[in-house]
């Protein structure tokens, strides 16, 4: 018998669902680029060897937003998938609406309390109870750059915002694009993230993103962050309108821009594409953020659906995310690090090793910021209502900065609603 939530109860609606049969599992998940498929591919083959069906449901585009609102359908609807790509505080807002199943016996069976953060497994759990299971931790302050078109021109990675702007002078009077920037809202916001980090210092971002302070929202230092970011937009290149990030890395990778910021997951284009880090491209933290790790937690939560129990198919999915071997697998390709603080770091390169020391040293002097633009650090209202304020001001060179500031704050308290 399918069992409903209380909230399709509420609304009336009782659509016949399909239940699992408890050998399959449907994913819905947004891993389609060239590194996030190979990534993936990898959990589907350990789920085959283990004899269960994984049925792929992959909404590409735009960091999940279009994933997010074709679950939010489904769900709504009584018809979700068995399993899908929730992360930060949106699990929060499925757990409390009663949607997920809880997955504490395999949590127990594999002690994750003891291999998973405590900064991570917060987000993992609604009312105590695990209700997510992690994959990896996503550094999102990173500058990618072309090795070769840095060296035509004759200029090194921009350490800071000042050297950004000279290196970005050069590049463009030498006929490259310095920087590469795919005009969707949620690219540009996590351009305007970073410009934030550097300008604003960890302590004044926590404040104005995370601490949600009126004034912090509305500061000096949000007004030069605005303007380092619309400075930014002359480096960018005309043809962005519309293009995924993946096209957009590919622009480094072919060598017709030289730098892109992004976060690692733009690693995994570099791989698939057969490049090697250190050699053809350079990894190095967005300028003046050396110090800082905005993190970018992936999770799979487990629906209930049809079910009074999590299903066979389900608890091994959990299982096989945080085994130790796909732990490794998933992250090379992935571009992020493990999130299980006991696998070996020998093999991964050079990018991968230095996000690890960055997250330790980060951990241990306060500098861990969770990400803004994904997901991390405010719900899903106040995410698309940021999209929309931080997207108008970079493509409209007439909106009052001011204005914008009152916007950002309104977009940021609208999770208090
Ligand atoms: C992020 C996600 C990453 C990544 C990226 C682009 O939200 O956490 O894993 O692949 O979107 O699709």
């Amino acid at each position: 018998m399918k069992r409903f939530s209380p909230l399709f109860l509420a609304l009336g609606l009782t659509f016949s669902a399909q239940a699992s049969d408890g050998n399959d599992v449907e994913v819905l998940h947004w891993w389609t680029s060239g590194g996030e498929a190979r990534s993936v591919d990898t959990l589907k083959e350990m789920m085959k060897r283990e004899g269960h069906v994984w049925r792929d449901f992959a909404v590409a585009g735009r960091a999940g937003e279009s994933a997010i609102n074709t679950l939010r359908i489904r769900a709504l609807s009584g018809n979700p998938p068995d399993a899908a790509q929730i992360k930060g505080p949106e699990i929060q807002e499925w757990g409390k609406l009663g949607f997920l199943a809880s997955v504490d016996d395999v949590a127990k069976e594999q002690r994750w309390n003891e291999l998973v953060p405590h900064r991570v497994s917060d987000y993992l759990k609604v009312d105590g109870h695990y209700v997510a299971v992690p994959f990896n931790i996503h550094r999102v302050n990173w500058l990618w750059a072309n090795a070769d078109v840095l060296n035509k021109v004759g200029v090194q990675p921009p350490q800071t915002l000042d050297e950004f702007f000279s290196v970005a002078e050069k590049i463009k009077a030498a006929g490259y694009i310095p920087l590469a920037l795919g005009n969707e809202p949620w690219q540009e916001t996590t351009l305007f993230e970073l410009i934030a980090l550097a300008v604003m210092g960890t302590d004044e971002f926590h404040k104005a993103f995370i601490e949600q302070d009126s004034d912090a929202l509305t500061s000096n230092k949000m007004r030069e962050t605005l303007e380092v970011f619309r400075r930014m937009k002359q480096y960018t290149d005309i043809d962005s309108p519309g293009r995924n990030w993946s096209d957009t890395t590919s622009l480094v990778i072919d060598g017709k821009a030289a730098m892109q910021m992004m976060g690692d997951w733009a690693k995994g284009e570099f791989l698939a594409a057969g490049k090697q880090a250190g050699k053809d491209f350079l990894c190095i933290p967005a300028p003046g953020t050396a110090n800082q790790f905005s993190f970018n937690i992936d999770s799979f939560v487990f629906f209930k659906n049809g079910a009074t129990q999590t299903t066979e198919s389900q608890k091994m999915l959990a299982k096989l995310i945080l085994d130790p071997d796909f732990q490794r697998e998933f992250n090379l390709s992935k571009g992020s690090i493990p999130v299980r603080v006991d696998i070996d770091m020998e093999g991964f390169d050079a990018c991968a090793q230095d996000s690890m020391q960055a997250f330790l040293r980060a951990a241990a002097t306060d500098n861990l910021v969770a990400s803004l633009s994904h997901n991390m650090a405010i719900g899903r209202a106040s995410q698309i209502a940021l999209f929309d304020v931080i997207s108008r001001f970079f493509n409209d060179d007439n909106v009052d900065i001011d204005e914008t500031m009152r916007h950002i704050r309104a977009a940021v308290l609208a999770d208090r609603l």
